[in-house]
């Protein structure tokens, strides 16, 4: 069920359960009420945004990745930052391209990032699919453009 059949069928549902008699119009604009006060936030292509990399600890040497939310970057789902090289990093979502599980950090420095759901594996230098999950098939986990200032220590990432 996707969501606005999901929130059709639970206005529906709690409608009935309260006794209430609406009509079909009266539902319709009910439903495009909601539907109008939950869009998902999506960051207009080329907003900016910097992260003081000092502020993190995890991000103090090279190999090090660390799982933060970066305002509503990614739709608003964490990203994943991970220090490839001294000047160089590499941010990419964490949400799983085969079914849109969150994932997370990996168990051991240097391991894969394991989706719990079906069990795909991701680089976790960057991202990059290394193992296809149970069923069906997963694409890279999307990356975001950046850009590291080490005078600063301030990076900044691009929608
Ligand atoms: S949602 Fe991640 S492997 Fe299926």
């Amino acid at each position: 069920m996707d969501q606005q059949t999901s929130r059709r069928y639970f206005l529906h549902k709690a409608a009935a359960s309260i006794g209430l008699a609406l009509t079909a119009p009266a539902i319709a604009a009910l439903v495009a009420g909601c539907e109008n006060d939950e869009t998902t936030p999506t960051p207009p292509v080329g907003t900016t945004y910097t992260v003081d990399v000092t502020t993190i600890p995890e991000l103090g040497a090279v190999g090090g990745i660390t799982l933060t939310f970066v305002g509503d970057l990614n739709g608003g789902s964490p990203v994943f930052i991970s220090r490839i090289a001294q000047n160089t990093f590499v941010v990419f979502s964490s949400i799983c391209t085969h079914a849109s599980c969150e994932v997370y950090p990996p168990v051991a420095s240097g391991s894969n990032i394991v989706c719990s759901c079906h069990k795909a594996e991701y680089s976790s230098s960057d991202g990059s699919v290394l193992k296809q999950p149970t069923t069906g098939s997963a694409t890279n986990l999307p990356r975001f453009a950046n850009t590291f200032d080490p005078a600063t220590n301030i990076l900044t990432i691009s929608a």
